[in-house]
This record gives C-alpha cells, sequence and structure tokens, in this order.
C-alpha cells in the first residue's frame, strides 16, 4: 500500500474559538467548499459545546465532526471532563489527542496521552494522537528520539485492529500558531521516522496503511508542498480552519 491508497485527512482544530452559532455557520460554510471534493476525508474538529450545532450543519455533507480531547473513564467524579460514550451520542467520530497545548497548558503527558486514545478508541472514535518535538528538541538533534518515545507511548496497548482507527499527526511544537512552517522535507523525514516506529511495533503493512498528517502553520499557501511529500497523507490545521476560503483551498490541494 503507498500513498495514494492511504486516506488524506484534513482536519480543522479549532481549538477554542467559534460559539454554537457560528460553529454552524462556519460548518456550512467549509461543506460547501468541500462538496463533491471526494479526494480525501474532511473533519473539523470543534470545542464541546459546538458539537451539537456542528454536528447537525454537517449533516448531508462530507464533513465529519470531531472533538478536541476525551477522559479516560467512561464515567464518574471527573468534574469538568467529558467521556468518549457522551461524544459519540452526540454524533462525534473524530476526537484529537495529545496536542501540544493539551501538554503544555494541562498537564498531559504521554500516559494520559495513551489512556484517552484508548478511551476513545474502545468507544468507536476514530483518533488523531498528535506527537512533536519543541524548539530546544530540534536544535540539540533529538528530534527523532522525541517523536519516537512519543509515538510509541501513544501506542502502547493499542491492537493491530484499534490501529486503523489511528491517524498520528506529526505537529513541531515550535511550528503551531506561529507562522513558522517545517519544511515539506522536514515534515517528511519526521511523518516517515513516525511511520518506520509504526512498522516496528505492528508491521510493515499496517504502517503503509497509516495516515500520517503534518500540522503547523499549514496553510493554503504551502499545503500543496507539504501534501506532495510521500509521507505525508493530510493536514491538522488550526489557524486556516477558521477561515473557510483558505481551509477549502487546502482540501483542493489534497485532492
Ligand atoms: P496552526 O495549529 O495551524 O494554527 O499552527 C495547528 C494545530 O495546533 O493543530
Amino acid at each position: 500500500m503507498n500513498k495514494a491508497t492511504r486516506a488524506a485527512v484534513i482536519a480543522g482544530n479549532w481549538k477554542m474559538n467559534k460559539t454554537p452559532s457560528e460553529a454552524s455557520v462556519l460548518v456550512s460554510a467549509i461543506a460547501e467548499r468541500a462538496a463533491g471534493k471526494d479526494g480525501c476525508r474532511v473533519v473539523l474538529c470543534v470545542p464541546y459545546v459546538d458539537i451539537p450545532a456542528a454536528v447537525e450543519a454537517a449533516r448531508g455533507t462530507n464533513v465529519k465532526i470531531g472533538a478536541e480531547n476525551v477522559h479516560f473513564k467512561e464515567s464518574g467524579a471527573y468534574t469538568g471532563e467529558i467521556s468518549a460514550a457522551m461524544l459519540v451520542e452526540c454524533g462525534v467520530e473524530y476526537v484529537i489527542v495529545g496536542h501540544s497545548e493539551r501538554r503544555q497548558y494541562f498537564g498531559e503527558t504521554n500516559e494520559t496521552v495513551n489512556l484517552r486514545a484508548k478511551a476513545g478508541l474502545a468507544a468507536g472514535l476514530k483518533v488523531i494522537i498528535c506527537v512533536g518535538e519543541v524548539l530546544e528538541e530540534r536544535q540539540s538533534g533529538i528530534t527523532s528520539e522525541i517523536v519516537s518515545m512519543q509515538t510509541k507511548l501513544a501506542l502502547a496497548g493499542i491492537t493491530p485492529e484499534e490501529l486503523e482507527n489511528v491517524i498520528i499527526a506529526y505537529e513541531p511544537v515550535w511550528a503551531i500558531g506561529t507562522g513558522l512552517t517545517a519544511t515539506p522535507e522536514q515534515a517528511d523525514e519526521v511523518c516517515g521516522i513516525i511511520r518506520s516506529v509504526v512498522a516496528g511495533l505492528y508491521g510493515e503493512d499496517k504502517a503503509m496503511a497509516l495516515t500520517v498528517q503534518y500540522g503547523g502553520s499549514m496553510n493554503d499557501k504551502n499545503a500543496a508542498e507539504l501534501l506532495s511529500k510521500v509521507n505525508v497523507d493530510g493536514g491538522l490545521i488550526g489557524g486556516a480552519s477558521l477561515k473557510p476560503d483558505a481551509f477549502g483551498s487546502i482540501i483542493d490541494a489534497a485532492q
């Protein structure tokens, strides 16, 4: 299996932006741009409270709705948290886990990323696991070690069958929201490293079938070149996913 047969996934990560009424408008605008673009899967990961409005606006379109996080317990005394079953019942199909902002600001660890991924998979969600090095790690020449470690720990205990519902997003932390993008060569190299780690854990066939996204200041200008790389199967897009035209152009580039 090669790039041509892997699912290209263009996913937006809205972060803490848009109220429910704004979400309806934005999902509809993006769905219009995504109509008939069957060369990639289009996913919008939105704030929890936007989910019902987003699911409603996406109904009958080729846009799927995701969440930005999920708790790892099925239920219980975890004030402020949301379970995978709650997301599924609301019509959510995807969930992001381990985003660097969660790791940086909310105490997310490799262990909790793994637990969240397993909870999402157990509930039938498709899970986008984020990995990526910070600037000092890149400058110290340990990007490969960091990303390999994060990938292995995130996948601990995940079965080969469950892996079919996993997407890994390589997001160099220094490129997120900064306007600094990894070069297409850097993105390709690290996405390739992730694929070889997965090959070591699950075998070559599973690794070749895995969708590996790049994320970090992907936009309408740089998407085509990034997505042309052999190991880059899609994008996880923050800022540009809030702009229908820019996001639409990224969808076009993935066709
Ligand atoms: P950005 O965010 O596209 O705004 O850099 C990407 C992300 O955080 O997933």
